[in-house]
């Protein structure tokens, strides 16, 4: 089996973070959401990867080189964000007459697709689709499901949802999709939609089955999934320190501390991670905290947040629910509790 993971896009939900970065790359739990993506791919015993790609792909490319996974990567650049099933369409070569699994690389699976992987294995269904029950199903698209599994029909955001069964973006499918993405139409927005190939395929009497996951799954599409991803994945991290933390701090619960970071004088309360040449300074960090590589931190004070690579917090005490862009810096002299959505480059100084 093959997977083709989906990296292009436009990312409008996720701004200003996607204006100056790809959205796959915005980092929760130390690491880029894509290098979630992949790993789950390696676990899942799958080798061979096609990466569709749109206009920031030199910067994806640094990434995954960077990230020393065992994976042949085939990059698949993508003229226009033309939707899910133009990714297919333009995958065609390098599918061949393979099995694949399709995943959305803005998509977050805590537990895997390993056991997913292994029920489509054994299944002889032209297409497993993943679903999960939400509770805003008419934001989603939407699956009808019979006793067995099988997929009756499927609906794009329906404004009254026949079920709570959401399609969430992991899709393991046979070279019968080809066709269907051969019939269907653009939709209204102009975007080749793989929900329409899916009900092509259901209407021209295909088997496709739908497998519930249970375990977490976000879209990392927004500025609050990424908090609340950055929290869940947060929980499951090991302790590793590879920096140096001097003998005035105290750090307590997980926290992974990269090579060449500091700790001075400072209190950091898992589950925190610590880019590589971060200096943290008099400041409380943590708990639910991600921190990029060469940040500088001093006299601050943060929860539940992410802070991008290159950034600066000075004397800003109680930052929470907050995300500071790459390179950016934010400062104050008051103590009062924030939250700021800080886009890359930018400054800010709090009164
Ligand atoms: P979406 O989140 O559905 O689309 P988007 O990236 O345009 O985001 P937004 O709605 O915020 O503008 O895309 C899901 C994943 O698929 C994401 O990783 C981007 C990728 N994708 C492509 O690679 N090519 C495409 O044509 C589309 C539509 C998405």
């Amino acid at each position: 089996m093959k997977a083709l993971v989906l990296a292009g896009g436009s990312g409008t939900r996720l701004r200003p973070f996607s204006h100056s970065m790809p959205k796959q790359l915005f980092p929760v739990a130390g690491k880029p959401v894509l290098l979630h993506c992949l790993e789950n791919i390696r676990q899942a015993g799958i080798r061979e990867v096609g990466l569709v790609v749109g206009g920031r792909h030199e910067e994806i490319r640094a990434a995954v080189a960077a990230c020393g996974l065992d994976l042949s990567i085939t990059y698949i650049p993508q003229a226009a964000p033309l939707g899910l099933a133009h990714c297919v369409l333009i995958a065609r070569q390098f599918l061949a007459d393979e099995d694949f699994v399709m995943y959305l690389g803005d998509n977050v699976l805590a537990e895997g697709i390993a056991d997913l992987a292994e029920r489509f294995r054994a299944c002889p269904a032209q297409a497993q689709i993943t679903v999960t029950k939400v509770a805003n199903p008419q934001e989603y698209g939407v699956a009808e499901v019979d006793h067995d599994g099988r997929v009756m029909r499927l609906t794009e955001k329906p404004r009254t949802p026949a079920t709570d069964l959401a399609v969430i973006g992991v899709y393991f499918l046979t070279p019968a999709v080809h066709e269907a993405v051969r019939r269907v139409q653009p939709s209204a927005r102009g975007e080749l939609e793989i929900t329409d190939v899916l009900q092509d395929l259901v209407t021209q009497g295909a088997d496709v089955r739908a497998e519930v996951f249970s375990g977490y799954w976000k879209d990392t599409g927004s500025i609050e999934d990424v908090l609340d991803c950055n929290r869940v994945l947060l929980d499951a991290i090991p302790t590793a320190n590879l920096g140096a933390v001097d003998g005035t701090s105290q750090v307590t619960g997980p926290v992974v501390v990269e090579a060449g970071a500091r700790i001075l004088n400072s209190r950091v309360v898992g589950p925190v991670t610590i880019g590589a040449e971060t200096v943290i300074v008099d400041s409380e960090i943590g708990p639910y905290v991600s921190v990029g590589a060469r940040c500088r931190l001093g006299r601050a004070g943060i929860t539940d947040s992410i802070v991008l690579d290159d950034a600066r917090v000075h004397d800003v005490r109680e930052l929470r629910g907050s995300i500071v862009g790459r390179s950016a810096e934010v400062t104050s002299s008051g103590t009062t509790r924030r939250r700021v959505i800080l886009g890359d480059h930018s400054s800010m100084r709090i009164p």
